[in-house]
C-alpha cells in the first residue's frame, strides 16, 4: 500500500546522530505543539493594530486561516497564477489600498516560492513575511537554500512528514523579534490530540505492514475518527502549547539524512512520469526539494482517485472551504478555485521502497495512459 499518511517505519528510526536544529540551528528556533499554535504565537509577538491586515494566498489550508480567525486578525486574499505562484502585481495593489502588516507565503507541497521577489517591495514598507513551511520540511530553493530561512519568520508542521503525534517549530530570522520568551499554556485537548495520533500511528503501521491494507472497511473509519479527534482537539487547544515529550524523544531517533535521501530518490523516480497527461508542477530545481506529495491536475480527478484507491494508492486533496471566500474573491481568484477542484497529490514518502516503487510506477502509468 502506497500511502500519504505517516506511519512508523523502522527504516528511519535508527539514531541518525543529527537533530532538526543541526539543519536550521543558526537561527532562533521555538518549539510548539502545532503549526496552528506556532502561528497564534507569532500573531501575539507581531502585535497587530486594529487597522492592520494580513495577506494570505487564496489557495489556503484551513490550518493557516484558523489562527487568524481565532485572534480576530483581519485578512485579505491575494491572487496566484495557475501554478500557485503569487501574483506580485495583485499583492502590490492590495498594499496600496490596505495597511498590511504581514504577508504569508506558502511553499505549497514543498515547492519553493521566490521570497526575494516579494522582499524587494516589502522591505521599504516595513511589512513582515511569514514563510509557511508546513508542507516544506528540509526542502530547498533552486540555490540550495533551506526554505524558511529568508522570510522574517517560518512555521513548520512535523506530523506532515514524520511519524510523530504533534509538533511544530518556528524560525525567527528577524532580530527585532528574537528576544521574547514563549509562555506555554496547559491544554487537556492537546493531551487528547497526542493520544489519538499515537493510536493512529500504531494502527496505521499495523494496517500497512501486517495486514497489507486488508480489513480497510473496518480500519479506515477508525483511522478517520482518530484524525477527526486530532483535528478538533488541535483546533481548540489553548495555544501556544508545549510540544509533547513523546515527540521530542522520538525526534532524537530519526535518521534525517536517510529520511531526506530516500524521499528525494522517490521524488526523482516519480518525476520520470512527467511525460504523462495530468502532470502539473511548478518549475523548479528538483534535486534538493522535499515534497509532501506531487500535485497533478485532472478535470476527472474523482475517477482517477477512485482508480488509484482501487490499486492501494492513497492520495491527498485540499478540500475547498467556500465559506472563507466572498463571491467577489471567488471570481477574483479563479486560478485557485480551479486548483481546489482539479488537483490531487501523489504520495512521496520514505516508506516507498525500491520494490514497491516498481509497482507504483506501473500502476500510475497504466492509469494515466488510459
Ligand atoms: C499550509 C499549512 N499551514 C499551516 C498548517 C497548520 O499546521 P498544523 O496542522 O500543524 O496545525 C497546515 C496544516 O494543514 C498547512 O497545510
Amino acid at each position: 500500500m502506497i500511502t500519504y499518511k505517516r506511519y512508523f517505519n523502522k527504516n528511519i528510526i535508527n539514531e541518525g546522530g543529527h537533530k532538526i536544529e543541526d539543519y536550521y540551528g543558526n537561527k532562533k528556533i521555538i518549539w510548539t505543539s502545532s503549526g496552528r499554535g506556532s502561528i497564534e504565537y507569532l500573531i501575539d509577538i507581531i502585535g497587530f493594530q486594529d487597522n492592520e491586515y494580513v495577506l494570505l494566498p487564496a489557495f489556503v489550508a484551513e490550518g493557516l486561516i484558523r489562527p487568524f480567525k481565532r485572534k480576530k486578525i483581519k485578512f485579505l486574499f491575494y491572487k496566484s497564477n495557475s501554478e500557485l505562484i503569487p501574483d506580485t502585481d495583485d499583492i502590490k495593489e492590495l498594499l496600496n489600498e490596505f495597511k498590511v502588516k504581514l504577508i504569508v507565503v506558502i511553499h505549497y507541497f514543498g515547492y519553493p516560492q521566490n521570497i526575494k521577489l516579494i522582499r524587494d517591495f516589502t522591505d521599504n514598507r516595513n511589512i513582515l513575511i511569514l514563510e509557511d513551511c508546513a508542507q516544506a520540511l528540509f526542502s530547498c530553493n533552486g540555490n540550495g537554500i533551506l526554505l524558511g530561512t529568508e522570510g522574517d519568520f517560518a512555521v513548520f508542521s512535523l506530523p506532515k512528514f514524520l511519524p510523530v503525534p504533534d509538533g511544530s517549530f518556528i524560525i525567527v530570522n528577524n532580530s527585532e523579534y528574537m528576544h521574547g520568551k514563549i509562555k506555554y499554556r496547559k491544554s487537556l485537548l492537546h493531551f487528547f490530540s497526542v493520544i489519538s495520533m499515537i493510536i493512529y500511528l500504531y494502527l496505521k503501521t499495523f494496517h500497512v505492514n501486517k495486514m497489507q491494507g486488508g480489513l480497510s472497511g473496518v480500519i479506515n473509519p477508525i483511522l478517520l475518527l482518530l484524525q477527526i479527534v486530532y483535528y478538533y482537539s488541535t483546533n481548540y487547544a489553548n495555544n501556544p502549547v508545549k510540544i509533547s515529550g513523546y515527540t521530542l524523544k522520538n525526534l532524537q531517533k530519526f535518521n534525517y539524512e536517510k529520511f531526506i535521501s530516500k524521499r528525494q530518490n522517490n521524488i526523482l523516480n516519480i518525476f520520470k512520469l512527467q511525460t504523462l497527461p495530468f502532470w502539473k508542477f511548478l518549475p523548479v530545481n528538483i534535486n534538493k526539494i522535499n515534497l509532501t506529495g506531487i500535485p497533478l491536475i485532472a478535470k476527472n480527478r474523482k475517477e482517477i482517485i477512485r482508480k488509484l484507491k482501487n490499486n492501494k494508492i492513497e492520495v491527498l486533496t485540499y478540500t475547498k472551504r467556500w465559506n472563507f471566500f466572498s463571491e467577489n474573491e471567488k471570481s477574483r481568484c479563479e486560478n485557485e478555485m480551479k486548483f481546489y477542484d482539479e488537483h490531487f497529490l501523489l504520495p512521496v514518502s520514505e516508506n516507498i521502497t525500491e520494490e514497491s516503487f516498481e509497482k507504483y510506477f506501473k500502476t500510475l502509468t497504466t492509469i494515466f495512459s488510459a
